[in-house]
């Protein structure tokens, strides 16, 4: 690290946080029971001292609402689904300070084949 400058974070974890509006048959990340679970997330990097080099990110949906509690670890692409607090303490421990993929709590690959480039998909547009 160079002396004086402020270094970039190390992970950014985007949490879904969609919730559909009452009656509306659609399932979302956000209902009564897991409406904590980004402060929940916040307050554990916090409480690790790591919250500098974590950076948690609310966002929209990102079209995984099946699969919910969603979120998007990056660098990696690596999509947790079906969050739960117990979920969270292992991704954070294992995947985040320990390096290594919560493979059991991944999107399955059918459902987040590889990514598809920018440059591909205009082809596939014919521009
Ligand atoms: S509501 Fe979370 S992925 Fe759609």
């Amino acid at each position: 690290m160079v002396p004086g400058q402020v270094p970039q974070p190390a992970f950014y974890i985007f949490k879904c946080e969609q919730s559909s509006p009452p009656g509306m048959p659609k399932p979302s990340c956000v209902n009564p029971q897991t409406q904590d679970l980004f402060q929940y997330l916040a307050q554990s990097l916090m409480q690790k001292g790591i919250i500098g080099t974590v950076q948690p990110i609310r966002t929209s949906c990102m079209n995984r609402c099946n699969m919910g509690p969603v979120m998007l670890v990056e660098p990696g692409h690596v999509m947790y689904t079906g969050l739960t607090k117990e979920k969270i303490d292992r991704i954070i421990a294992e995947h985040i300070v320990g390096g290594n993929v919560v493979s059991e709590y991944v999107i399955p690959a059918q459902m987040w084949g590889e990514p598809i480039t920018p440059a591909d998909m205009a082809k596939q547009m014919g521009r």
